[in-house]
């Protein structure tokens, strides 16, 4: 009994651990910029989580990268390619991840992926992805030259 007990555990255990390491192996690998969680606030009458409530997520955690990238402020100009894959429900945690696919002149342009990890079951999907370009901008509110910071930059 004590046995079949164990053989029992060592499954499970077997199981949440190939689980666990499929979830990393699915995951970006961009830089996670922003961490939230979908609250009732963000919701329409019905419920149901805004696109446009994710989309600001996204752009928010798009802006902190190309902030940091072109060493200032930085406004979105363009987004393109938005894709929602799947719903986000209340109490779903959000992760952002950007990564820098072109540095421009004075542009940016970022792809971002916003992931969920649901609430009651823990799954870790990726939810909506898009392209965001940023414009690097000057305290005039004019385009500005983006530092180059390596040699693919220039
Ligand atoms: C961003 C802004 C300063 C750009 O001014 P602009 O006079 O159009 O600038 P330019 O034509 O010189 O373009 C600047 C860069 O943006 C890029 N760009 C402009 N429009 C673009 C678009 N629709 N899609 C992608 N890139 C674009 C250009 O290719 C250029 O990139 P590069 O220098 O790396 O080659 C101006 O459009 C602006 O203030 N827009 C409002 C931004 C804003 O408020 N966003 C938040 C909305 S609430």
């Amino acid at each position: 009994m004590i046995l079949k007990l164990v053989i029992v555990s060592l499954s499970y255990i077997k199981l949440k651990m190939k689980v666990f390491i499929m979830d990393i192996a699915n995951r970006p690998h961009q830089h996670l910029a922003i961490r939230t969680i979908a609250m009732p606030k963000d919701t329409n009458p019905r419920g149901d989580v805004f696109g446009g409530w994710l989309v600001s997520q996204m752009d928010l955690a798009a802006g902190t990268i190309a902030s940091i990238r072109s060493k200032g402020r930085a406004v979105t100009v363009a987004i393109d390619g938005l894709v929602f894959h799947k719903p986000v429900f209340i109490g779903d945690e959000i992760s952002c991840y950007v990564e820098v696919i072109k540095v421009g002149r004075t542009s940016i342009k970022l792809k971002v992926e916003a992931w969920v990890r649901r609430a009651l079951s823990n799954d870790t999907l990726n939810v909506t992805e898009g392209i965001f370009t940023f414009v690097a901008i000057d305290a005039q509110g004019r385009p500005r030259e983006v530092p180059i910071t390596s040699v693919s930059d220039a």
